[in-house]
């Protein structure tokens, strides 16, 4: 086993997870109960369905087509207790150190905490900096809705580019699409991310320059695709304008690094700043949000910061039997750790929830994808699982048929909501019953005998039969509102922080993302010698360079 050597705390964890009293009961609880199907948990407990659930800022979770009894429950819960939860969310709403390996807090609530609440960092209290930047945010937004900021040759700015990456990205992108129906209607907003040019040419193709405003996003302001971006921005601006000094109106910078953005070239006036206590996937309620602001305006943004704090409060003070973060967290245990299930199905009934689940695979899978736990040594059970998924009832005719009758037991969280923003004819029953009945038909199936019974053939009954017991949660909210999208996605971080504490692993770090980034700066930097650089990679990287370079065609 390999050892990280760090001078951080020691893992709460003195015994290995899977040899705690906790974890081994779950697994002899889970080898008596394994068979038992979600049909027999129903007709067993007719108010099962009524039972299983719990409610919070304005989110209902039906959990009872989960394959867990209230043992099941309880042993989680003590696990639980076990790994020290309660302590560890209290750390974190303290403002702890508790990304240990880059010694940092992770203290988003602190992003949306009312104005009189006073969290310390280093004896600083942080809330009143939050909010001192939300008025700033607020202020320039509104300069720019109104069009008193215009751009260098005194036009209105109608067009946002949002370029950024990895959290500097998707969280405003999913903001983007889910607020759609609040935004402002008369400006474009578009979003930049990937090094390919082909991102940044498509945006811009229709838009006019002057019209234009750059919103660089990047906590570090030293990520290579997001300064390439913003530098063809820069050109692609300059190009029409003409004039250095239109920088100062068409480009504004969102960072923590300073030094960097005026390395840039971006006036310190023009920058928004946050923290380093804000991790990049849990960054789009900070001024991350700049663009969502923009869209929705300042209102409509503080009141799904509302929605946040909503959630944190509950997180932080409701039973573990009432908490919908901790319940989800350890469902996701269960279903990980001893159902054996590799994914997790995202499937929310909305299309402005379609890049949710793009949303969520950066917030879980770089926050719980580690495989080592704090103390440095190679954990012996599973970790994060893969998050994946698309809007209903889309999926439904792509990948569903595995989810029903595939080998592979996957989990699914269906999201719906009782009022649409749209109404059009019976269209919303009709998406609300498609929801109900995959997650009827994923947990009950269908039996052989109801095959035959309907008169099939027998060669056809096995192909036709449904197995069922396939577990899920369903969200339900009354209408998809700012408050709603904050509880939602604070409901999401906090139950990804519940399973890395079980996992006893780090959730606010991202070295695995390191290697890549290394490897591809040196590789650019062989691509570009025009000389014949000797590659020192493996066989296949070099082979595959050289034919790079032999038939590439330079612009
Ligand atoms: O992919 C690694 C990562 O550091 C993410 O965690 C982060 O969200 C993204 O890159 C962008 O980083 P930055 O905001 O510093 O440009």
């Amino acid at each position: 086993m390999s050892r990280l050597t760090l001078t951080t705390r020691a893992s709460a964890h003195a015994q290995g997870l899977t040899d705690r009293p906790a974890w081994k009961a779950l697994e002899a609880h889970c080898a008596t109960t394994h068979d038992l199907h979600l049909r027999q948990m129903f007709a067993e407990d007719t108010l099962r369905g009524e039972r299983l659930h719990a409610e919070a800022a304005g989110l209902y979770l039906d959990y009872s087509k989960q394959r867990v009894t209230d043992e099941t429950l309880r042993l989680l819960r003590e696990l639980a207790d076990a790994c020290g939860l309660n302590e560890r969310i209290a750390a974190m709403f303290r403002g702890d150190r508790i990304n240990t390996t880059e010694q940092r807090a992770a203290l988003h609530v602190a992003l949306r905490a009312p104005m009189d609440e006073h969290i310390l960092i280093d004896d600083k209290n942080v809330v009143s900096d939050v909010h001192a930047v939300l008025d700033r945010m607020a202020a320039f937004c509104e300069r720019v809705r109104s069009g008193a900021w215009t751009g260098h040759s005194g036009k209105r700015i109608r067009n946002v580019i949002n370029i950024g990456i990895g959290g500097s990205d998707l969280g405003p992108v999913m903001a983007d699409e889910a607020m759609r129906h609040y935004s402002r209607r008369d400006m474009t907003f578009r979003f930049v991310s990937n090094v390919d040019s082909t991102d940044f040419v498509e945006a811009v193709h229709d838009l006019k320059p002057d019209e234009t405003l750059f919103v660089i996003c990047s906590k570090t302001f030293t990520t290579q695709e997001t300064l390439t971006n913003a530098q063809s921005a820069r050109a692609w601006c300059l190009h029409t304008l003409g004039d250095e000094r239109a920088v100062a109106k068409h480009f504004v910078a969102v960072s923590t690094n300073a030094a960097e953005v005026i390395k840039f070239g971006i006036d310190a006036d023009n920058m928004f700043g946050f923290w380093d206590w804000v991790g990049g996937r849990y960054s789009m309620d900070s001024v991350i949000g700049l663009s969502t602001m923009l869209a929705i305006g300042p209102e409509n943004f503080r009141a799904m910061l509302a929605g946040f704090h909503a959630m944190d409060e509950h997180f932080r003070t409701a039973s573990p039997e009432q908490n919908l973060p901790v319940l989800m967290g350890l469902l996701a245990i269960w279903n990980a750790n001893f159902l054996g299930a590799a994914t997790v199905a995202v499937l929310p009934y909305d299309q402005y929830l379609k890049r949710f689940p793009a949303y969520l695979q950066q917030l879980a899978m770089e926050s719980n994808g580690k495989h080592v736990s704090l103390n440095g040594m190679r954990v012996d059970y599973e970790t994060g699982p893969i998050y994946w998924g698309e809007p209903g009832t889309n999926g439904q005719h792509s990948f569903y048929q595995l989810i029903h009758q595939g080998t592979h037991l996957i989990p699914c969280d269906f999201i719906g909501f009782c009022e649409t923003l749209n109404p059009l004819g019976g269209q919303h029953d009709l998406l609300m019953a498609n929801l109900f009945a995959q997650s009827e038909a994923l947990a009950f199936g269908k039996t052989a005998a109801e095959v035959k019974a309907e008169g099939m053939p027998t060669a056809l009954v096995s192909h036709r039969t449904f197995e069922g017991n396939r577990p899920s949660n369903t969200l339900l909210a009354e209408r998809l509102t700012p408050h709603t999208l904050g509880a939602l996605v604070a409901l999401y971080e906090h139950s990804v922080f519940v399973q890395g504490v079980i996992w006893d692993i780090d959730s606010f770090d991202q070295w695995g993302v390191e290697l890549g980034k290394a490897l591809a700066t040196r590789i650019a930097g062989e691509i570009a010698d025009s000389g014949d650089p000797e590659l020192r990679h493996d066989g296949s990287t070099n082979t595959l360079i050289r034919r790079y370079r032999r038939l590439r065609h330079h612009a």
